[in-house]
């Protein structure tokens, strides 16, 4: 069909590293299903995982299999990351070290680092040359941006970090407290990291009524709900899971993994943005240099960022208290790796 980035004709290869773990096996069905490429995609996986995970990648790609999806035209289970790596059209990053109760995402930061750095190097050298990137694992945002650092020949727009599960937390938790359906709800925004700094913003959210688009401010009518209890909800709703789960998110990381690449390779709905974590360009003050969650719309396989917003006070107050926080994180990320030559 023309007018898509990929030609339903051609399968598109989607490398899913941390395979084996509990967000890859949620993860792999949707895609294989199309729910992350649609409906009349074919798809290839592309599975990495590391060696004591290797039997259990082996069982899944049996699940794969026995499980009959008509767009799935080819399975790779491999512990080898060029192998993995190989012509990826999409490559989601789901691989390392998941934070435990009582750690902050930071906390995994030295085993997450260098992993990204090793894997940057392997799909510099053998993904396609338009190679979109989502990282998901955590520190998402730093470790996306070391994968950038260590992948210079992959465009910076290319590579990105989920705040999607963030933003879907903040929709879910809108809809909850106004009994609306959740696809009613539409243009929060997560600013930020993907972390407790984070601001979910509902300044210029609104929901869809039957006497047209309301702006959420008016319905909830509780500024203190929305400026304490809300934030704090979606901050704290991956640390609230693992409590309840031991584990932490997996579907609910699935599933907003697929809206991610979905939106940013069909394209967002007209008057509709998403969040996502880019490379800022200085956009609203953020410093160049940080991969940073904005606003965005997509359209062709490619996003920007949603301009003259109005910020108030409180608003900048908290846009600027996560991108310290990124700052912070990224001089950690260079004394994790202190051979770091390009890191600047
Ligand atoms: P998990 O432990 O169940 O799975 C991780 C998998 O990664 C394991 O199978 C492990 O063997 C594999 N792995 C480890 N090192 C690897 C490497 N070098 N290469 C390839 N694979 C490797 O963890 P999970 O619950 O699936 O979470 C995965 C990551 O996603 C964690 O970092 C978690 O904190 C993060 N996460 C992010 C979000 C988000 O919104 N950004 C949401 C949920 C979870
Ligand atoms: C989440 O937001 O659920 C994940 O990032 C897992 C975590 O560590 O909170």
């Amino acid at each position: 069909m023309c007018g898509l980035l990929y030609p339903e004709t051609e399968p598109v290869t989607v490398l899913v590293t941390g395979a084996a773990g509990q967000i890859g096996y949620a993860l792999v069905p949707m895609i294989a299903r199309g729910v992350m490429l649609g409906p009349n995609q074919p798809v290839i996986l592309h599975m990495l995982d590391i060696e004591p995970a290797a039997d259990s990648l082996k069982g899944v790609k049996m699940e794969l299999i026995d499980a009959a999806f008509p767009l799935l035209r080819g399975v790779v289970a491999t512990t080898d990351v060029a192998e993995a790596c190989k012509g990826v059209n999409i490559a989601v990053m789901v691989g390392g070290f998941p934070r435990k109760e009582g750690m902050e995402r930071k906390d995994v930061m030295s085993k997450n680092v260098s992993i990204y750095k090793a894997q940057a190097s392997a799909l510099e050298q053998h993904a396609a040359s338009d190679c979109k990137v989502l990282v998901v694992a955590n520190p998402a945002n730093t470790n996306a941006l070391i994968l950038k650092e260590f992948a210079p020949s992959i465009p910076e727009k290319n590579i990105t970090c989920l705040t999607r599960l963030d933003h879907n937390r903040a929709l879910g938790q809108i809809s909850e407290r106004l009994s609306v359906h959740v696809s009613d709800v539409k243009n929060v925004i997560i600013w930020g990291n993907h972390s407790s700094t984070q601001y979910p913003d509902v300044n210029h959210a609104t929901i869809n009524t039957s006497s047209g688009q309301k702006p959420v401010k008016e319905l909830v009518a509780d500024d203190n709900w929305l400026n304490t209890e809300f934030i704090s909800t979606v901050q704290q709703r991956g640390a609230a899971i693992i409590k309840a789960r031991k584990l932490s998110s997996a579907l609910s990381a699935a599933s907003a993994a697929c809206d991610h690449i979905h939106d940013w390779v069909l394209g967002t709905p007209k008057g509709s943005w998403v969040s996502m974590g880019v490379y800022s360009d200085g956009s609203y003050g953020i410093q160049p240099g940080l991969i940073y969650s904005f606003p965005v719309t997509c359209e062709k396989g490619d996003w920007n960022i949603v301009q003259e917003l109005k910020i108030d006070e409180l608003c900048r107050e908290k846009m600027d208290k996560t991108a310290e926080e990124l700052i912070e994180e990224k001089t950690l990320a260079k004394s994790c790796l202190n051979s770091l030559p390009m890191f600047t």
